[in-house]
């Protein structure tokens, strides 16, 4: 096949090369086509525009396949512990033993906030929501680390910024979720591991079970990184104005919360909770999601690019027995959730239109049966989320070439008006 592709636009036909990646996947290059043509391309939602290069992970949503810089999901999952795979995705190999110690000891050095952020988080309303405060604390640390603030990094400043924001976010969390509970913040223990720890400071409780604390290193595994994601390319378009990364982690932490990405994941918890509670029939709840009358989902079905089974959905749906059996306990909204998957599996509308569960849709039953409560939810999918942030954001800093991105448009309003002072409108 040709690897260029030919436009004819009225009688003018230019050639535009075709980009291969490495899995194989094909793209048309149109860098030159509006200075060739005059045109721009219109694609809403960004259903088909390849916005960069990236060499961390690949995703086949026709064949359900995920994998970080090579490595499936599964495998490394099933084989790495989460930072192992945050150094994986910043650093592009897998850590040797001592390389994987140093950079654990390096972001456990950052185990605290300054006396500021830490004023600012008892002075939020205590139902406030953790995300607004994960957001604000994120985007204000820029105050007091003027040193990461420069337009430039140099590369020992990345390595700083990456274990420091890997440090903080956890610190952070915990502390908001602490003042949400009224409780006084517990310090970081260094001698534990990232998840025992994070427990620990929000429970105050040091013998965190071993089983608790890997099924929450594997939900944070699951979540790294996933490509363009709406989070992700809100950081990349926020960093390539070569603001601050404070600023530019903050707004993929804003990008998050919404409903139609990481906030799915308590959205799902709540409609959970809403069947259990209303005593409908699954397939009664399903007619309503399906009606184009009602704006409502069934949460964590779907997704843009997968449509087959998302990988890290059956993970997590394993591991979710797993877990409960392990801790003994039971969640009749698993069997809730359990159900409705079945029955929504076998309806047309879902099938003929490729929804399937994914990865929000059994998080949050884990995260309960760890105890942790609901509107923490969409802030443990931004500490898993973090590493691929910042991987990402790097690898646009770092590529040749780089450019602020900034779409174009096409304009659709008015073109002519006649401007009427304020008396006579
Ligand atoms: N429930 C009911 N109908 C749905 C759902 C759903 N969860 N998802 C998609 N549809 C329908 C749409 O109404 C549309 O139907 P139509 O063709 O008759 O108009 C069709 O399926 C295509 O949906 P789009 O919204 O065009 O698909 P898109 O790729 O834009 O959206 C998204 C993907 C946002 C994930 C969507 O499936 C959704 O809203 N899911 C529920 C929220 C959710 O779980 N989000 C988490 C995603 S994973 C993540 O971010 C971590």
């Amino acid at each position: 096949m040709s690897d260029k592709a030919k436009l004819v636009l009225g009688d003018k036909t230019i050639e535009l090369p075709v980009f291969t990646g490495t899995e194989g996947e094909k793209a048309i290059d149109i860098t030159k086509l509006r200075a060739e043509t005059g045109y721009v391309t219109l694609d809403s939602g960004y259903m088909n525009t390849g916005a960069c290069t990236s060499a961390i992970t690949f995703l086949d949503g026709e064949q359900g396949i995920l994998k970080y810089r090579g490595y499936s999901i599964e495998e490394i999952a099933e084989k790495s512990s989460f930072l192992e795979a945050s150094y994986l995705v910043f650093y592009g190999k897998l850590p040797t033993a001592t390389e994987l110690k140093t950079f654990e000891d390096r972001i456990a050095a950052f185990d605290d906030v300054p006396e500021g952020i830490k004023t600012m988080i008892k002075a939020f309303p205590k139902d406030a929501h953790p995300m607004a405060v994960l957001s604000a604390n994120m985007v204000s640390l820029s105050a007091f680390h003027h040193d990461l603030c420069a337009q430039d990094l140099t590369p020992p400043q990345k390595d700083q910024a990456i274990a420091q924001l890997m440090g903080q976010l956890k610190v952070m969390a915990a502390y908001a979720f602490r003042h949400s509970q009224g409780k006084d913040f517990v310090k970081s223990d260094r001698s534990l591991d990232y998840c025992s720890d994070f427990i620990h400071m929000m429970t105050g409780n040091k013998n965190v079970k071993k089983e608790v604390a890997k099924a929450l290193d594997v939900l944070l595994i699951l979540h790294v990184d996933h490509e363009q994601n709406c989070s992700t390319s809100s950081v990349r378009l926020v960093g390539s104005s070569k603001a601050n990364i404070f600023a530019t982690i903050s707004a993929g932490v804003d990008a998050l919360w919404g409903p139609l990405h990481g906030g799915a994941n308590q959205a799902v918890l709540e409609m959970l909770e809403e069947i259990k509670g209303s005593g409908k029939s699954y397939q009664q709840f399903l007619d309503e999601v399906k009606d184009k009358n009602s704006s409502s989902r069934l949460m964590g079905f779907g997704h843009r690019v997968y449509k087959n089974f998302d990988p890290r959905a059956k993970i997590i749906k394993k591991a979710c027995d797993s877990v409960l059996a392990t801790l003994g306990a039971q969640d009749s909204l698993l069997d809730i959730a359990k159900g409705l998957e079945e029955v929504a599996l076998k309806d047309e509308y879902f099938v003929s239109r490729k929804l399937y569960p994914n990865v929000d849709f059994y998080s949050g039953i884990i995260y309960r049966a760890l105890g942790i409560p609901t509107n923490m939810f969409t802030v443990m999918f931004a500490m898993g989320r973090l590493p691929g942030w910042l991987a990402q954001w790097k690898e646009m800093v770092e590529q040749p070439g780089f450019k602020i991105c900034r779409p174009r448009q096409i304009y659709t309003g008015d073109t002519k008006n006649t401007y009427k002072d304020l008396k006579s409108r």
